[in-house]
């Protein structure tokens, strides 16, 4: 949002009168009082319409900061008060705006700012043009080029310290935006005679003293310098220091300068080492020498300073005494040399510095223009800025002053051209009625100077080409001549009987009016500047050298491009140089800052008068004014005073749209302004009274506070509807950007879906027929393979018998039932006895028959005795069943076991039905006799034995009487607890019974018998037949019997045999029957 603008106007507060047309009694007195009272406050500006004046405040005023460049930036040049920068900035707007090419013209005399003006011009210009790298080093080239020409072309003089002696014309160039492109720099003669002398008071050029201040000691060591001034002829003694000058700052603001424009190092060196060898060639001094012939010759004094200069330059000493000391003069293919005497000498040296000097200067303003110089070729749009030398009237005006003085006539013409006269014809062209005003037109003196054919540069040019004896008396006598009449012309020869008493004009003298007062010129010198001549010999000299700089300044020293034709005069080049200038700024919009000097002390707040006032009349701002005002104080084109006043009237307010001129009439009529206040021009309005156009002002103030307050309510109604126009527009974006976002997000996730279910649809699909295909596929496999199973089957089965793989195990086998068949046959014809006893068997023939061979024998051994068992009768049976019962209750525990193992069990001994003696016997066993032995009773008593016989039936066991068969007990077999035996080979046994039985009346029985193993094995299985309980049988060398009521020890000791195997039993007490075993 720009800043919103409130227009002002230089009326605004303003200190005296801004605009001098606005003067309300115009006099020379208050328009002076005008300008003295705004610079009396610090006001130095004032403008005449668009013309500014410039006083010289000889102070320094804040009004140049940047701040102020921003204010005065884009705004009317009426808006604020009088400033250069108002000037500079509507110049710069009509230029990038308009495309007007500009040019500023900055007048006044010397010492009045211009040059401080052309500055400002250009800071402003370079503030407000567009920015960026390129466009800045453009700037900065520019600006940075005039400290380079000041040190080189300015010097102190008694009217200014920094008085320009050259003149200055830059063209600025601008692309079409404004943005600098570069500049081209023209110069007008360099004032070169103050390189070899100054008046009393001045200085030499700044550049001098600013190498002998600044320069390093090594510097000046190398350019051969002291740092005295007072070593120098060519600087003046006087004054060489100025008050507030830096010699020494300034040259490392120079040397600073000359490197951002674009110099090298080593072009600084060179421009330097020239510069010093100017500044010694003053030192060098000539002796008179007399010839033979009587003419007189010159010597160099000292020749060490020529040394120095000549190895400065890269010069042939020789050549360069030579080229002081003669002089070739060539016409008609005619070597003519002639010696100098000592004038000449010096002459020759001061020509050569002056010369040197200014060609460097030239070559200076090109080198810069080189660098500045624009780099793209486009249209430009050029501001041009004049800073020329200002008026001068020195005590002792020369051939320079009257150049210069011609110059300004130039400019005052031009300024008269195009704004008194201008103005005045512009009345007569809007059908204004018009009373002419009076000026001085300087047309006249201009003709005087310049006139082809009769003007004093034509005369002066005739006089130096004229052949015989040229002086510049004879050039005054001329001017007499001519020049005599014209009334601007004075001199003592004057035929105008007016002067002829004026003793103040010395005979050598004329005098011109000028436009700016009356200047009296020296006429010596003229010929000779004129004629800028330089000795031929010096010019071909320098080009001889091997200074690269100095080399180029001479190009007519070489002898290849020598011309006799003299080159134009001095007076004649300025003069075709100022007609261009005047043509160019002719084509271009003039701004004009006419400059004017308050004192001649250069003091500031000093406001002379009288000094002011001839300047005022010179410059003809008198004049000016009353152009400006004649009748009408103010003038304004329609347009731009419709747009300033419009608000005053509500028709015109805010648009007007049927003219301006017929706007401006509605508005004066409204505001009801008298009308002889105003006339209406073809496209001007013309206010003829100030105050007129204070009230104007008066009510357009009141009225913009009004506006104010509109254009403020109907900003915000704009920036409020703006907003909310904004917001509905952003609301309406924004919700299409969500709808859009959620459709899309639904869009997509119904797509991923639809995607989702497809894909398992399809793979639902593939899968299904993946598997019905891997289904076929393993069916067409499966039969495949059953077919070639079946088929290998097949195959195998017809072909096995050819298989070899079968051979190893068929041979194997093959081998194995061979050596077990060999096996078989061989045990058979090595089998063993059949006797169960035999206990050998064959030798194992095979390792890994030896299981075999071991259950063979096991199998063999039990065949051979079921084989021997099967021979046995049931008769038979029953005595080894007996046998057998009789080895497991006595095998390894009664030693007399063994002695019955071979004895057979005949049970019947007795055979008692076949003896009569036991018929009775016989007749008492009912039942079948199992065993019938005789055996000894052993007595209970006493122990000794008595024979009985022993019967055992199936029930009892009966003891009867050997003799008589008497049985003397019957014992049933149930009634039979144990039987107790020894371990020994005895035959003792005892049969126990049960307490209380019948038979156990007397007690337990104690027998003897050799067939003990029998009779105690019968004895027993009748028990387990009959009871089915199996008795104990006791076998130990000591039990216990019940003999009636006592319980007896049976012992059995070891002792001598007495009746055969029969044991001896004693019994030896109540409790003791020992038994005596052998
Ligand atoms: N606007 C200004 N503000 C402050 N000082 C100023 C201003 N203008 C001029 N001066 C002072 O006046 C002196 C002379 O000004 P300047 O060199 O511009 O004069 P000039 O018109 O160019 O003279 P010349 O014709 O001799 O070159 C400056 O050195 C400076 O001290
Ligand atoms: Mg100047």
């Amino acid at each position: 949002m720009t800043k919103l603008e409130v227009k002002t106007s230089l009326l605004d507060n303003m200190i005296g009168v801004g605009d001098s047309v606005l003067l309300e009694t115009l006099t020379e007195d208050t328009f002076l009082e005008n300008l003295k009272k705004r610079f009396d406050h610090g006001e130095i500006y004032t403008y005449i319409g668009n013309v500014v004046i410039s006083v010289n405040p000889y102070r320094h005023l804040p009004i140049y900061t940047p701040e102020k460049v921003e204010e005065y930036r884009n705004r009317n040049f009426y808006e604020l008060s009088p400033h250069i920068y108002a000037l500079a900035d509507e110049a710069y707007r009509s230029l990038r705006d308009q495309d007007k090419d500009q040019c500023i013209l900055i007048t006044g005399e010397s010492g009045a700012g211009k040059t401080e003006a052309s500055k400002l011009v250009m800071s402003y210009v370079a503030a407000v043009c567009g920015k960026g790298a390129e466009v800045n080093q453009v700037k900065e080239q520019l600006l940075q080029s005039n400290p380079v020409l000041e040190a080189f072309g300015n010097a102190k003089t008694m009217r200014n310290d920094n008085s320009s002696r050259f003149g200055k014309y830059m063209d600025i160039e601008f692309d079409f935006k404004g943005d600098p492109l570069g500049g081209v720099i023209s110069n007008y003669l360099l004032e070169k005679s103050r390189v070899v002398k100054q008046p009393r008071g001045e200085r030499n050029f700044h550049v001098f003293y600013q190498l002998l201040s600044g320069g390093s000691e090594a510097l000046l060591k190398q350019l051969k310098l002291e740092r005295e001034f007072n070593q120098y002829n060519y600087l003046g003694l006087d004054s060489a220091k100025v008050n507030g000058v830096d010699d020494a700052a300034n040259f490392r603001t120079v040397k600073n300068a000359m490197q951002i424009v674009g110099f090298m190092d080593d072009e600084v060196e060179l421009v330097l080492e020239v510069v010093a060898a100017v500044l010694k060639l003053g030192n060098i001094e000539f002796k008179p020498e007399s010839r033979m012939n009587g003419l007189d010759e010159s010597r160099i004094q000292d020749k060490n300073e020529l040394k120095e200069i000549c190895e400065l330059l890269g010069q042939d000493q020789a050549v360069l005494e030579r080229a002081f000391s003669f002089r070739t003069v060539e016409a008609k293919q005619e070597k003519v040399s002639t010696t100098l005497n000592v004038a000449q000498a010096y002459y020759a040296r001061d020509a050569l510095a002056k010369n040197l000097y200014n060609r460097l200067f030239t070559w200076l303003v090109n080198r810069i223009n080189e660098s500045i110089k624009a780099q793209i070729k486009v249209r430009k749009k050029v501001m041009g800025v004049l800073d020329i030398y200002g008026f001068e009237i020195f005590e002792n005006n020369s051939f320079e002053q009257f150049i210069i003085n011609y110059c300004n006539e130039k400019l005052q013409q031009i300024f008269i051209e195009l704004t008194l006269k201008e103005e005045q014809e512009e009345y007569v062209k809007e059908g204004i009625e018009w009373t002419h005003i009076e000026y001085f037109n300087n047309a006249i003196i201009c003709e005087l100077i310049e006139n082809n054919t009769n003007g004093i540069l034509a005369m002066l040019d005739e006089e130096c080409l004229r052949p015989g004896t040229v002086t510049d008396e004879t050039f005054l006598e001329k001017l007499n001549q001519v020049c005599a009449v014209h009334e601007r012309f004075e001199s003592r020869m004057s035929k105008s009987s007016r002067f002829l008493n004026d003793t103040t004009l010395p005979h050598t003298c004329f005098r011109i009016q000028h436009y700016a007062g009356k200047v009296m010129y020296h006429v010596e010198g003229f010929v000779d500047k004129n004629n800028d001549l330089l000795y031929r010999d010096l010019s071909q000299a320098m080009w001889k050298t091997n200074h690269m700089l100095v080399k180029t300044l001479f190009p007519e020293g070489n002898p290849a491009k020598m011309s006799l034709k003299r080159p134009p005069t001095a007076g004649s080049q300025f003069k075709t140089s100022v007609a261009t200038l005047m043509k160019n700024l002719q084509t271009k919009n003039p701004n004009y800052i006419r400059c004017i000097k308050p004192n001649d002390q250069k003091a500031p707040h000093v406001f002379t008068e009288a000094l002011v006032c001839h300047q005022v009349r010179y410059l003809g701002l008198m004049e000016n004014v009353r152009v400006r005002r004649a009748g009408y104080a103010f003038k304004q084109p329609y347009e731009p005073c419709l747009e300033r006043y419009k608000m005053l009237c509500s028709q015109t307010w805010p648009h007007w749209r049927q003219g301006a001129r017929n706007g401006v009439q509605v508005l004066l009529t409204e505001l009801q302004i008298p009308p002889e206040e105003f006339s209406y021009g073809r496209s001007k309005i013309f206010i003829r009274n100030p105050r007129t156009l204070f009230e104007l002002e008066d009510l357009r103030k009141r009225r913009l506070e009004d506006l104010a307050t509109l254009i403020q309510k109907i900003y915000r109604g704009w920036k409020c509807r703006t907003h909310f126009q904004l917001m509905k527009k952003s609301q309406i974006t924004i919700s299409a950007w969500t709808k859009r976002h959620f459709q899309r997000k639904k869009y997509l996730h119904l797509k991923s879906v639809t995607l989702l279910i497809q894909s398992y649809i399809r793979g639902w699909k593939a899968r299904k027929l993946l598997r019905e295909l891997k289904h076929q596929k393993r069916c067409e496999a499966s039969a495949t393979t059953i077919a070639a199973y079946w088929r290998g089957f097949q195959v195998r089965r017809e072909y096995r018998k050819f298989f070899r793989a079968n051979a190893g195990r068929k041979i194997y086998e093959f081998t194995i039932q061979r050596i077990i068949q060999k096996y078989f046959l061989e045990l058979k014809k090595k089998l063993p006895s059949m006797s169960p006893t035999e206990t050998t068997w064959p030798a194992r023939p095979y390792l890994f028959l030896d299981n075999t061979h071991i259950e063979l024998k096991r199998i063999f051994h039990l065949w051979r005795c079921k084989t021997y068992r099967d021979q046995f009768t049931a008769q038979k049976r029953a005595i080894f069943e007996e046998k057998l019962e009789a080895s497991e209750l006595f095998k390894d525990k009664k030693a007399l076991y063994t002695n019955s193992v071979c004895q057979p069990f005949q049970g019947d001994y007795l055979e008692i039905s076949k003896n009569p003696r036991y018929q009775k016997l016989t007749a008492a066993v009912e039942e079948k006799i199992l065993l019938a032995d005789v055996v000894n009773k052993i007595n209970r008593a006493n122990g000794k034995g008595a024979p009985r016989i022993f019967l055992l039936t199936q029930s009892k066991f009966i003891i009867a009487d050997q003799k008589s068969g008497q049985i003397k007990s019957t014992v049933p077999v149930m009634d039979i607890t144990s039987v107790s035996v020894s371990k020994q080979t005895d035959g003792l046994f005892a049969v126990h019974l049960k307490e209380g039985s019948a038979a156990a009346a007397k007690g337990d029985f104690l027998f003897t018998s050799d067939r003990l193993i029998e009779i105690i094995t019968k004895l027993y299985r009748t028990i387990f037949f009959k009871t089915n309980q199996k008795i104990n049988v006791v076998i130990d060398n000591e039990f216990l019997v019940q003999f009636n009521q006592d319980k007896v020890c049976v012992k059995f000791i070891q002792g001598a045999q007495k009746n055969g195997n029969l044991p001896t039993c004693k019994r030896k007490n109540n409790r003791l029957l020992e038994v005596t075993v052998p």
